[in-house]
């Protein structure tokens, strides 16, 4: 029996236990029965939670490239790999096999090392969606350079900080980018960024926009040129199981992000498998993840896990609404989408618009559909069910971080029944369990508690990059022996798992992972503020929405309120990007603080969610009185 491909509820139950009972056995066999190794492991599991370690398929050796590509060539060579969907409709699909993809890699891992890359370092991708950006991270593996992807919508100080903390030899970036009818100065923003950035030796250009930028002679590379006189041949630089694939940056509760790292074959092995059975792919099938690739939903399930299974993957550089709001459905229609992956965010946004935008087009290739990044609340649940699904498509509620690697809690489409709002089984292997306040595990259902796991998974991020301490801390120190996600979650009586929300400082806006403190670090950067506390609140298209309270110092308090505001939601742009500014910002005189002088933002989060009839015990603060000031010049 292949374990692989799970066909049916009672399997699912089967393959669980297994996966329980003798981990190890399980992950062997499942390791191998698909994959291309160049040498068997020695051990498939060593770990010890307590010092935050694991480790998968020790001994291996191997290249994710030759099983995302060069194994595909005797049997998919003239098969579609990418489907490229410019930004403008106008513009020409590009349809990319995986004989073209196999020679674009090689040509650009060539010009990697021509220009110096070696195993082990680091190259920062800074790219809108474009092939070049799916490409590069291929080629960067490819020669086990280790990729640290940013999001081309985070700002120059952001992109500086996580290109600096990972001492990225080189960045690869585009003149501009599309995004709906902007254009966007990528370039000017990575200049910016390598103001302060010595370890940057070299920047490759992709030319997109075709914008007029600035070339800083000896460091900066149009990538064509380079392209076309690159041999169109490179083999696989051959790599250990637990040598880093990538670094992948996310939002922590203090201001420095972290750079989570994955590591090369257990995350293959884990994102090929979870692929497989959360999308049920067939050999013909279109998949369709709309995410960026700048985040790990697009690392894991557009790029590897979908190559590593031979799928045809939609890369699609722009946004819902250009030209307009039926551009998703149009392309569904287009290419005949069988699997259709988005976040709730982009769901509630399209379901508030006229139907007529979907009835246009003709859905009916889609098959199973697909959620992540946050809850989704019951209304776009039965939107996406109803108007898109038409009722008979299954809807996987998938759960999963960066730290995760891979999906970690979802159905399996057309064997696990689906409840909405619930995420529902644990994948094979991942042993999920709840947490009470006192640090014990609660058995039985239904229960409520911390969302963690157990026993670790192959996809699980190794450390924080140079700070194995902060991982450890972060994720393996709140509860003895246990991962601990950062998330709330309930369990029914089934057993199904409903993933609740954030239950630390982190806030989850339009899907994006945002810490708190570094917003509040760019707002004290503004000469007027003395202080502040964000907290997140119900909004009905981003899931949250930031509010934020701030103390400003005597020389603010005469200055107009509304250029205050917007000048903080500039600041906040520039440090950390448009995605962070807050939507409603309170002017107060001071914060409730503990005795202790930390911030209740228990307290804030009431007043920002208009509960103020129950705020608890407010005795306890050093400064009650503020409380209510708080509440009467509430937004
Ligand atoms: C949240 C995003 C509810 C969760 C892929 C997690 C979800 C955080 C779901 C990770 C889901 C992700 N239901 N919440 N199906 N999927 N989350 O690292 O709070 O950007 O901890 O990865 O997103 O965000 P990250």
């Amino acid at each position: 029996m292949s374990q692989y491909h799970i066909k049916s509820l009672e399997e699912y139950f089967q393959v669980y236990r297994k996966s329980i009972r003798d981990p190890e056995t399980f992950w062997e066999e499942i390791a191998e029965e698909n994959f291309i190794w160049r040498k068997r492991w020695d051990k498939v599991l060593d770990w010890n939670f307590s010092n935050a370690e694991a480790t998968w398929f020790q001994g291996a050796q191997l290249n994710i490239t030759e099983n995302c590509i060069d194994r595909h060539l005797p049997t998919r060579g003239n098969k579609t790999a990418l489907i490229f969907e410019p930004n403008n409709p106008e513009e020409k699909t590009q349809h990319i096999t995986y004989k073209q993809l196999h020679q674009r890699v090689c040509q650009f891992a060539n010009v990697l090392k021509e220009k110096g890359i070696k195993r082990g370092d680091r190259v920062c991708i800074y790219l809108p969606m474009i092939p070049e950006l799916a490409i590069s991270i291929l080629a960067c593996a490819r020669i086990g350079a280790i990729h640290n992807v940013v999001f081309a919508g985070f700002s120059a100080t952001a992109l500086q900080t996580r290109i600096n903390d990972c001492e990225c030899k080189m960045v690869i970036t585009s003149d501009g980018s599309f995004r709906g009818n902007k254009t966007i100065d990528l370039k000017g923003i990575v200049d910016e960024a390598l103001k302060n950035a010595p370890c940057v030796e070299t920047v490759l250009v992709v030319q997109r926009t075709h914008s007029k930028i600035e070339m800083n002679e000896g460091r900066d590379f149009w990538l064509q040129p380079l392209l076309d006189s690159a041999y169109k041949d490179c083999a696989i630089e051959v790599m250990d199981a637990e040598d880093p694939l990538f670094i992948l940056y996310t939002s922590g509760s203090t201001g420095m992000p972290k750079g989570m790292m994955h590591t090369t074959a257990g995350y293959m092995v884990y994102c090929a498998y979870t692929f497989k059975n959360v999308f049920q792919y067939r050999e013909e099938d279109v998949y369709w993840c709309t995410a960026d690739i700048g985040w790990i939903t697009g690392h894991s399930y557009i790029l590897y896990g979908p190559l590593v299974n031979g799928a045809t993957t939609v890369l699609f550089e722009g946004v819902p609404n250009y030209p307009d709001w039926g551009r998703f459905w149009q392309i569904v229609e287009k290419h005949k989408v069988n699997q259709f992956y988005t976040a709730p965010t982009a769901i509630r946004a399209l379901a508030k618009e006229n139907l007529s935008f979907v009835e246009k087009y003709n859905l009916s290739s889609l098959k199973v559909l697909g959620t992540v990044g946050e809850p989704i609340n019951e209304e776009a649940w039965h939107w996406y069910d109803d108007i898109i699904g038409k009722g008979n498509t299954p809807i996987g509620d998938t759960w999963r971080q960066t730290e995760t690697g891979g999906i970690m809690i979802s159905p399996i489409p057309f064997v696990t029944p689906t409840i909405p709002t619930f995420a529902t089984l644990p994948f094979p292997g991942i042993q999920p369990c709840l947490m009470d306040e006192k640090g014990e595990e609660i058995n039985g259902n239904p229960a409520n508690g911390r969302l963690c796991v157990k026993f670790p998974w192959p996809s699980m991020a190794r450390t924080i990059w140079g700070n194995h301490q902060r991982y450890k801390d972060t994720y393996f120190s709140t509860f003895e022996n246990k991962y601990f996600t950062g998330d709330g979650a309930l369990r029914d009586n089934t057993g199904y798992y409903r993933i609740t929300g954030r239950v630390d400082d982190v806030i989850i806006v339009s899907g994006h992972n945002l810490g708190t403190a570094p917003i509040e670090d760019a707002i004290n950067e503004h000469p007027a503020v003395a202080e502040s506390a964000i907290v997140g609140f119900p909004h009905d298209v981003k899931g949250n929405a930031l509010y934020g309270y701030v103390i400003l110092k005597e020389t603010g308090e005469s200055r107009n309120h509304d250029n205050l505001r917007k000048e903080i939601n500039q600041l906040i742009t520039e440090k950390i990007g448009p995605i962070a500014k807050l939507d409603k910002i309170q002017f107060t005189s001071g914060l409730p603080k503990t005795r202790s002088g930390k911030i209740m933002r228990r307290i804030l989060r009431k007043i920002a969610h208009k509960e103020t009839s129950n705020l608890g015990d407010t005795s306890t603060l050093l400064n009650p009185e503020v409380v209510q000031e708080i509440i009467e010049n509430a937004l």
